[in-house]
């Protein structure tokens, strides 16, 4: 640390102050799969292969919770590709919080996190959680004393970041690490599409791609952006569909407006990716479709109405069956492969599952 002329201290070079620290060990690239875009990496967190195992490890550790026994995996579960299969989670405690978990994968190409867009990083992000009450209910201080008791952890994040004592940014950095490292491309639509692999999609999947672009037919592409070289499937825009309104257009949520406090923003949340959809059910906000199928019917009756409805959203009624059908067909084609090193650490393989159990019996 070097003292500035004015009287704040500074971080120097060979001394960065506290978060930003960079991992001491060789910067690992992350190769994007077929139809992702270059993995955007923050310049004060370059991935290394210890700091993405570290991450894995607290990824799945129950220990981050107050009573150990939520790990991110618990609502970020690999088997609900990186989302839960509940509406809403279950934290420490069996509590519940409003919103549906999200799915981890390809998050690391959100500008904003969350719903509502709260954390500007996957770094941000990845504290909240730790300190949530009815998520991990944990102190940031507590989760850096409980990781600093066991050695185990000394010894990775002196491996990692040349250094312990443990902070929690170095605790998020190596999270948010890991997370970069799950991401999903390379499905029978990429194949097809950028792939130029013409028997990758089914023949209905193929219609429904169409469909799925046309402005005159479901115009999803609008919002679920499919580009030239690559496809997030998301504008990183919010919007309103009424999604959680009543039949008198009362919102369950504000959503963004919780935010900006712009009234434009009221109802809006963050448009999801749609790729791996089939094995994250349920969707929307607040998980209230159980199917893929009960999603679409929500566009084809153009929303729920309430006094901020998105303009692009109005009912797609006229659409035949066969063409909701090719629809479905193609939105089961983006189901891309995930990397084998993301699932639990062996040690830590059964920890999220069986504390969830317990959780279960132990609730009434
Ligand atoms: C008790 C359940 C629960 C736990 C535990 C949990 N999350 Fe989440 N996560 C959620 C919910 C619910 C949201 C959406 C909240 C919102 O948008 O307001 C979310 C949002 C996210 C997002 C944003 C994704 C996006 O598309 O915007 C990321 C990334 C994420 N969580 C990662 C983590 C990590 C890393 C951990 C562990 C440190 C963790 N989560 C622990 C339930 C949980
Ligand atoms: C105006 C922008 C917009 C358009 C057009 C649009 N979507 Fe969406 N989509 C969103 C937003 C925003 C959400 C999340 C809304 C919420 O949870 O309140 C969403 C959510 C979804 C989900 C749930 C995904 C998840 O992870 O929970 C599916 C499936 C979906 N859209 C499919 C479609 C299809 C199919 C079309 C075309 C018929 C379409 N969308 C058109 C913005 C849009």
């Amino acid at each position: 640390m070097l003292m500035a002329a004015n009287g704040i201290w500074r971080a120097s070079a060979q001394s960065p102050a506290r978060g930003t620290a960079l991992p001491v060990g060789k910067t690992v690239r992350i190769k994007a799969p077929l139809g992702l875009p270059p993995v955007p990496i923050p310049a004060d967190n370059p991935p290394t292969a210890d700091s993405i195992a570290l991450g894995r490890r607290l990824y799945y550790d129950p220990q981050l919770s107050v009573d150990g026994t939520i790990s991110c995996a618990s609502c970020h579960a690999p088997q609900f590709a990186f989302a839960d299969e509940h509406p809403v989670s279950f934290g420490v405690s069996k509590k519940t919080g409003n919103r549906h978990a999200p799915t981890v994968i390809n998050s690391a190409y959100n500008p904003l996190q969350f719903w509502d867009g709260r954390a500007p990083s996957l770094e941000e992000q990845a504290k909240g959680p730790m300190t949530n009450p009815v998520e991990m209910a944990h102190s940031l201080d507590g989760v850096v004393q409980r990781l600093q008791a066991d050695p185990k952890y000394a010894a990775l994040f002196r491996k990692a970041w040349g250094k312990d004592p443990i902070e929690i940014d170095l605790v998020a950095k190596s999270i948010a690490s890991f997370e970069r490292t799950v991401i999903a491309g390379d499905s029978p639509f990429d194949r097809f599409y950028y792939g130029h692999d013409e028997k990758a999609l089914s023949p209905a999947a193929q219609r429904g791609l169409k469909i799925f672009l046309d402005p005159k037919k479901a115009d999803c592409e609008v919002c679920h952006t499919i580009g030239k070289t690559s496809a997030l499937f998301t504008d990183n825009k919010f919007h309103n569909l009424g999604v959680g309104a009543d039949t008198r257009g009362n919102l369950n949520d504000v959503g963004r407006f919780s935010q900006t406090k712009n009234d434009a923003d009221m109802g809006c949340f963050k448009t999801p990716t749609l790729r791996n959809l089939a094995h994250r059910a349920p969707y929307m906000h607040d998980g209230s479709f159980p199917t893929v199928k009960d999603a679409l019917a929500h566009y084809i009756g153009g929303g729920n109405a309430n006094d901020h409805l998105d303009k692009q959203i109005h009912a797609l009624d006229f659409l035949t069956f066969d063409e909701r059908n090719d629809l479905l067909q193609f939105l089961d084609a983006l189901n891309g492969k995930l990397p084998a090193n993301i699932g639990p650490p062996p040690d830590l393989a059964a920890a999220p599952v069986s504390a969830q159990k317990t959780t279960k019996t132990s609730a009434k």
